[in-house]
C-alpha cells in the first residue's frame, strides 16, 4: 500500500540534490558493517544534522534479511512498531534503532529512509543500508598448517599456526591470542580467510600452543560457552615442523631453479636470434652481390649477342627529288642495302633500331646554271652537319660529301635536308648516296 507512495518521495529526493539536511559525521556510514552477539542488542546508530527551517516528516526503518520488510516508522513523533519486531524497538537519536535480543536468523541487511523537508522547501530522502552480522557462540579450533608461510619481514620461512573462528565471514572485531609452551603470551601474526594465523619463530620450539579470545574482546566476541574461555589447544612436533620448513626450501630452490634456467634459456634464444640474424644480413649481401654478378653477366651476354645478331646498316641512292623545295628532306628512293631495316625509302629517314654509336655518310653531286646545294645531315631535328656548294652563270658539276659519327638513341632519325630555294642535283642514279651503319651499342 506505501510503495507508490514511496516511490514518490524516491523520486523527488532524485530530483532535489542540493539540500542541507544531511548524515551527521557520527552515524553509521554507508554499507558499514554491525557486529553483535547472539541474544544480545543490535545498535544502528543512524542520525541526521538539520538546521532550522528543515523538519523530518517520518523516518522508516527496513529489514532486507528474507524479503523487505518494514520494522518500524516514525510519524508525527509517533514510533509504530511492526509485529515481528513488537516490543523489541527503541529509537536512538533521531533517525537509529536499538533493536533488542536479536537472533542469528536475523542477520543481513538493515537501511533506513529519512522523509524531509530542506531549507528551501524541497521534499527530501536520505536513504543508508547496514550489514548486521551476529556471532552464535564462539568456537575456535586450533592446527598447524601443513605448509610453511613465508614473512616478508623476516624474508623467511616460518612454520604457521591457524585458528579458526567458524563465526565470522569477515574480518572479526576482535584478535584471537596465543600461549606459547613457555607461557608467554602473543598475538596473532595475521588474519587470513576465515583464520588466526601465528608464525612461529625458528628454530621452532615444540609444545602445546593454545588460541584464545582475551577478555577485554569478550563481549564483541560474543563469548557464550563452548570452549572460547579456555581456548583450542594444537601440539607442535618441532622435528615434524622441521620437515615442513625444509619442505618449502626445497619447493622455493626448485622454482628458483626453474626461473633462472628460463632465463638462461631467453638469453640463449637471444644469442641465436641474433646469430641468425647476422647471418640472414650476411646472406642477403652475399645474395645480392651474386645477384648483381649474374645480372651485370646476362647484360654482356645479352650484348655480345646484340653485336653478332643485331647489325645495323644501309645504303640508299637515286634521289627522287632533284630539285626540291626549300627545307625539302632528300629521299634516296633505291635501297642497295637495309640490313635490321632501319632505313625508309618512303621518307628518306632512318631511324635507329637500337642505341649507339652510329657513322653516316652522304655523297652529293650538284648541277646546273646559277644553282647550288645547301644539304644539312639531320638528327633528331638538329642539324648536325651542312655542306654548301655553288655553280657559276655556265652550269657546272660539283661535289660534296658529309661524314660524322654521332650517338643515337633508339627510335630517333636521320636524314638529309636542304637549305635554300635554288637546289638542284644532278640526276644520274648512282651520283647521290646516303649510308650509315652501326658500330657499337650503348651498354
Ligand atoms: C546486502 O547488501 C549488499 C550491497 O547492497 C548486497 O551485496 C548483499 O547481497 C545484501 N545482503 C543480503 C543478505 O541481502
Ligand atoms: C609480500 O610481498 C609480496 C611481494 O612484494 C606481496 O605481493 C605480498 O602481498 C606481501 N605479503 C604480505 C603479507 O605483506
Ligand atoms: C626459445 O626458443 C624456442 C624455439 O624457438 C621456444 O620454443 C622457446 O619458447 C623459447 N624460449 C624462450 C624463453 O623464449
Ligand atoms: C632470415 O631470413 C628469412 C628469409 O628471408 C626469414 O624468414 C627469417 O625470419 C629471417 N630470420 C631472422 C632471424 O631475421
Ligand atoms: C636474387 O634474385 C632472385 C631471382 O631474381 C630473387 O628471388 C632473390 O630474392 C634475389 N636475392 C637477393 C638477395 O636480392
Ligand atoms: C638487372 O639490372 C637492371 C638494371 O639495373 C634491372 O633493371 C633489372 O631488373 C635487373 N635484373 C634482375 C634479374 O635483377
Ligand atoms: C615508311 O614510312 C611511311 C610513311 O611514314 C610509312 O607509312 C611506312 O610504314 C614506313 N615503312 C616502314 C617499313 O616502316
Amino acid at each position: 500500500m506505501a510503495t507508490s507512495w514511496y516511490t514518490l518521495l524516491l523520486l523527488l529526493s532524485v530530483v532535489s540534490e542540493c539540500n542541507s539536511i544531511q548524515w551527521s559525521s557520527s552515524a553509521l556510514k554507508e554499507d558499514a558493517a554491525v557486529y553483535t552477539c547472539d541474544n544480545s542488542d543490535l545498535t544502528l546508530s543512524w542520525d541526521v544534522s538539520k538546521t532550522t527551517g528543515e523538519t523530518i516528516v517520518d523516518v522508516q526503518w527496513f529489514y532486507e534479511g528474507r524479503s523487505q520488510e518494514i520494522i518500524a516508522f516514525l510519524s508525527h513523533g509517533r514510533l509504530v512498531v511492526l509485529p515481528a519486531f513488537s516490543g523489541r524497538v527503541e529509537l536512538t537519536a533521531n533517525a537509529g534503532l536499538v533493536i533488542h535480543h536479536v537472533t542469528s536468523g536475523e542477520k543481513g541487511n538493515y537501511s533506513v529512509d529519512v522523509n524531509a523537508f530542506d531549507k528551501s522547501g524541497q521534499f527530501v530522502t536520505l536513504r543508508r543500508m547496514a550489514s548486521v552480522l551476529i556471532g552464535e557462540n564462539l568456537m575456535l579450533h586450533a592446527s598447524q598448517m601443513a605448509v610453511a608461510v613465508f614473512s616478508n619481514s623476516t624474508q623467511r620461512w616460518h612454520v604457521a599456526l591457524a585458528c579458526a573462528t567458524f563465526t565470522y565471514p569477515h574480518t572479526p572485531p576482535f584478535t584471537v591470542e596465543w600461549t606459547t609452551p613457555s607461557g608467554q603470551s602473543v598475538s596473532s601474526s595475521q588474519y587470513k580467510e576465515g583464520q588466526f594465523l601465528l608464525l612461529l619463530d625458528n628454530p621452532v620450539s615444540g609444545g602445546s600452543y593454545t588460541c584464545h579470545v582475551p577478555h577485554s574482546s569478550a563481549s564483541v566476541a560474543c563469548l557464550h560457552g563452548n570452549n572460547a574461555d579456555t581456548g583450542s589447544t594444537v601440539v607442535v612436533d618441532d622435528v615434524k615442523s622441521r620437515l615442513t620448513l625444509l619442505e618449502a626450501e626445497n619447493q622455493q630452490l626448485k622454482r628458483h631453479l626453474i626461473e633462472a634456467n628460463a632465463k638462461i634459456d631467453a638469453v640463449e634464444n637471444k644469442t641465436t636470434n641474433r646469430i641468425d640474424t647476422v647471418e640472414n644480413i650476411t646472406n642477403n649481401r652475399m645474395g645480392n652481390v651474386e645477384n648483381q654478378t649474374k645480372n651485370l653477366s646476362l647484360q654482356l651476354t645479352q650484348h655480345l649477342h646484340d653485336e653478332k645478331t643485331k647489325r645495323v646498316s644501309f645504303h640508299a641512292t637515286n634521289l627522287k627529288n632533284v630539285k626540291p623545295s626549300p627545307n625539302e628532306v632528300l629521299i634516296p628512293i633505291t635501297v642497295l642495302n637495309n640490313q635490321g631495316n632501319g632505313y625508309n625509302s618512303s621518307t628518306g629517314k632512318f631511324t635507329a633500331p637500337y642505341t649507339g654509336t652510329y657513322c653516316f655518310t652522304a655523297t652529293m653531286w650538284g648541277y646546273g646554271p646559277s644553282h647550288y646545294i645547301q644539304v644539312n645531315l639531320m638528327v633528331d631535328g638538329k642539324e648536325e652537319l651542312f655542306v654548301d656548294t655553288h655553280f657559276g652563270i655556265t652550269g657546272d658539276y660539283d661535289a660534296a660529301s658529309l661524314q660524322a659519327v654521332v650517338s643515337v638513341r633508339a627510335g630517333q632519325s636521320v636524314w638529309l635536308q636542304v637549305n635554300g630555294d635554288s637546289n638542284q642535283f644532278y640526276s644520274h642514279a648512282r651520283s647521290n648516296s646516303f649510308s650509315g651503319f652501326l658500330i657499337s651499342y650503348a651498354l
